[in-house]
């Protein structure tokens, strides 16, 4: 590591908390899908800041979007009207669902607010059933819907999340009881390995809770604005949720999360009964509407849909030369190699090369490319992970015999 590097190291070192695995990487520079190190060495980022930067970094419009608003209003208390949130919540129902919108700022408080508005929905009822292999975040309510590993340490957890295998339909009814009141689920997890469930799983737990009067909840904090070619993934298989929990994207970049219900639903929030004081702010909500604008008019879920079929024509065919990917999945640009080995050596070995990529669960390589990204960039990223990957396997191989 370079010296401009290795001084902001070792401040991090001494003044931040040292509750993340850093890669050591110290970015100074980001357009579009390209970074620049303190350094000046350039990178292919196709995690770009853990899906936040979903149009890339430091998209136009967005920068547009908080430049004008800074110079007129930062900030409205929510106890006051302001005509950017009252924009950035028509703009968001306009292409999810009827209902209303309760603005905050992150990915695990919009989960808090949606486990809010089941319990007080559910009038008593208060059990919320969640998945195997979950993310939801990593405050206490959110965390207590999160796979167990992630709990470890922080118990007692809230109490009454029932876990059942993610996209076992039979295992989600053998867990109701009278108590029920919501089942919450990524509609495709993220963290968990890029799971993708069947049709039938998502169509099933609709009916269920129909049937059963019980809220569906879907978190779309990482497949939610256009991730998956859609604007939302429940688009994709065709179920609409009574509760949707968004983050990441929302913002272009900067922090705002969102939970949007059905009218009836969101009725349960009554004034006083939550609350967040930054929740929409003229910032957050500038840059939402600027996302939003941006997606439609660059025709971005059009452009989602034609290069994500590329690349996992690619990656297919990369699976079939390779001894060690077990399998491709994702839909649009929610990308996951399973590999047989630990993916670690090749996030590293790709860095080397000039490609940011993830690696999630051990060894699923994750890739959540900007929505702006160019079809050269996205060819030259799956050249170099191929690369990498069979090099990689190679020399497995050579060491076995
Ligand atoms: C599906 C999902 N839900 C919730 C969260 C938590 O979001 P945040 O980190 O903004 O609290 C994440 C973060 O990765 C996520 O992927």
């Amino acid at each position: 590591m370079k010296k401009a590097s290795e001084a902001v190291v070792k401040k991090y070192q001494r003044y931040v908390m040292d509750n993340y695995v850093r890669t050591p990487l110290v970015i100074t520079k980001g357009k579009g899908s390209r970074v620049w190190d303190a350094e000046g060495k350039q990178y292919l980022d196709l995690f770009p800041g853990w899906g936040v930067s979903g149009l890339g970094h430091g998209h136009r419009w967005v920068m547009r979007a908080l430049r004008g608003q800074s110079m007129r209003l930062a900030h409205v208390a929510n106890n006051y009207y302001h005509p950017t949130q009252a924009k950035a919540a028509e703009a968001l129902i306009k292409h999810s669902f009827e209902g209303k919108v309760f603005f905050c700022n992150s990915g695990a408080e919009a989960v808090e607010t949606a486990i809010k508005i089941a319990r007080k929905w559910g009038k008593g009822r208060h059990e919320i059933i969640v998945m195997d292999r979950a993310f939801h975040g990593r405050t206490m309510g959110a965390l207590s819907a999160t796979q167990a590993k992630y709990q470890e340490g922080f118990e007692p957890v809230v109490p009454g999340f029932v876990r059942v295998p993610f996209g076992d339909l039979a295992a989600v009814k053998a867990a109701l009881t009278p108590n029920t009141v919501a089942v919450l689920t990524e509609p495709i997890q993220g963290e968990g390995g890029i799971n993708v469930p069947e049709k039938s799983f998502l169509t099933g737990l609709r009916k269920l809770c129909d049937d059963k009067n019980l809220l569906l909840m879907f978190d779309e904090v990482q497949t939610g604005m256009g991730r998956t070619g859609e604007w939302f993934a429940f688009q994709h298989f065709g179920v609409t949720p009574d509760v949707m929990m968004l983050a990441k994207a929302l913002g272009g970049g900067f922090p705002v999360g969102a939970v949007v219900a059905g009218d009836k639903v969101a009725a349960v929030l009554t004034p006083g009964t939550h609350a967040t004081t930054f929740g929409g702010s003229g910032l957050a909500s500038a840059c939402v509407l600027a996302v939003i604008e941006a997606i439609e008019k660059e025709k971005l879920l059009a452009r989602v849909k034609l290069s994500s079929g590329r690349a996992f024509r690619r990656l297919e065919k990369l699976k079939a030369e390779s001894s060690i990917i077990r399998e491709v999945r994702g839909v649009g640009f929610m990308i996951g190699i399973d590999l047989s080995v630990d993916g670690r050596p090749i996030v590293e070995a790709a860095r080397q090369r000039g490609l940011l990529v993830n690696c999630t669960q051990g060894r699923v390589i994750r890739m959540l490319p900007a929505l702006t990204i160019t079809r050269v960039e996205l060819d030259r990223a799956i050249t170099i992970l191929s690369d990498v990957i069979k090099e990689h396997a190679e020399t497995r191989q050579s060491a076995k015999r």
